[in-house]
């Protein structure tokens, strides 16, 4: 399909990059114009370069609400709108073999990126759309918040944390024909957890990924690893009109992982 999204503006938050990059690939190759707002300005540049006249980037740090509520206004002062808002921006937080071993010293920032900027992000988006014909909101959560297990206890309760949010918000934002929808990527080859590394040895920490990709590997149900592609296809129902009756669901992108692990492989 083409052109599913013309005439329609979307923000990316954390679009420089990994699922938000192809996100906003996908949004303008469907006819969006696309606000990527990232803290890494190099690489925000230049997608926006590769997309052309589409795309805006705007630097800006999701943990600053100030930053937030300026995207918002940079769209509908540039593009002239805002139909579509993706509070995508994440960050894995420092991995720690053992709960134990936590230090929590990660906690504010964690909660300030995956949480609160994605209620900020809803609020603001809301906030303009309500008075404009309502829009769709896509928060990007996790199957780490939806499955339960170890090493990353911060983000999991963080991206906990956004599921009941996103069903908070839909509920009271329907009113005002603003669907609110969440995507629950599962293991998607992307920088998240080396980016978010502070001080580890990263070659334990390459061993350590590996050692949980081939986990996943072992217990998904759909044999193939899940891609960019695979999230941004989701994302794009959730912006279209083919989602029109559908809000305040959460829509793992996971291969199946956390309908169960697999217990034997046919041959
Ligand atoms: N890759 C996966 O398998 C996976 C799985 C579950 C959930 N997710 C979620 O998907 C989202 C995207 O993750 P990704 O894998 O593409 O990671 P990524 O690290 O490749 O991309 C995240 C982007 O967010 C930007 N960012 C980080 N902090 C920011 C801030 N304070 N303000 C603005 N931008 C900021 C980064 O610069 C980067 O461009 C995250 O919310 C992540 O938790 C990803």
């Amino acid at each position: 399909m083409a052109d599913e999204l013309a005439g329609k503006v979307a923000i990316v938050t954390g679009g420089a990059s990994g699922l938000g990059a192809g996100l906003a690939r996908r949004f303008a190759a469907e006819g969006a114009k696309v606000l990527i707002g990232d803290v890494d300005g190099d690489s925000g540049k230049a997608l926006a370069a590769e997309i052309g006249s589409d795309a805006l980037f705007v630097e800006a740090d999701v943990s600053e609400l100030g930053q937030v509520s300026g995207l918002v206004s940079t769209a509908v002062e540039r593009f002239g709108g805002l139909h579509v808002m993706v509070n995508n921006a994440g960050i894995s937080g420092t991995m720690h073999r053992r709960f134990l071993d936590d230090d929590l010293a990660d906690f504010d920032k964690v909660m300030r990126i995956n949480v609160r900027a994605v209620m900020a992000g809803t609020r603001d988006a809301a906030r303009h759309m309500k008075d404009h014909g309502g829009g769709s909101i896509i928060n990007l959560t996790s199957i780490g918040g939806i499955q339960a297990g170890g090493g990353v206890m911060t983000y999991r309760a963080s991206k906990a944390a956004v599921i009941q949010f996103t069903k908070s918000a839909a509920i009271e934002l329907a009113h005002y024909e603003i669907r609110v929808n969440a995507i629950a990527p599962g293991n998607i080859r992307t920088a998240i957890v080396r980016k978010s590394a502070s001080g580890e040895d990263l070659e334990k920490l390459e061993q350590f990924e590996a050692k949980i990709r081939q986990q996943m590997r072992d217990d998904r149900p759909l044999k193939r690893e899940g891609t960019v592609d695979d999230v941004a296809e989701a994302a794009l129902y959730f912006a279209t009109d083919r989602s029109r009756y559908v809000t305040g669901t959460v829509l793992p992108v996971d291969g199946g992982t956390v309908a169960g692990k697999v217990t034997a492989r046919k041959s």
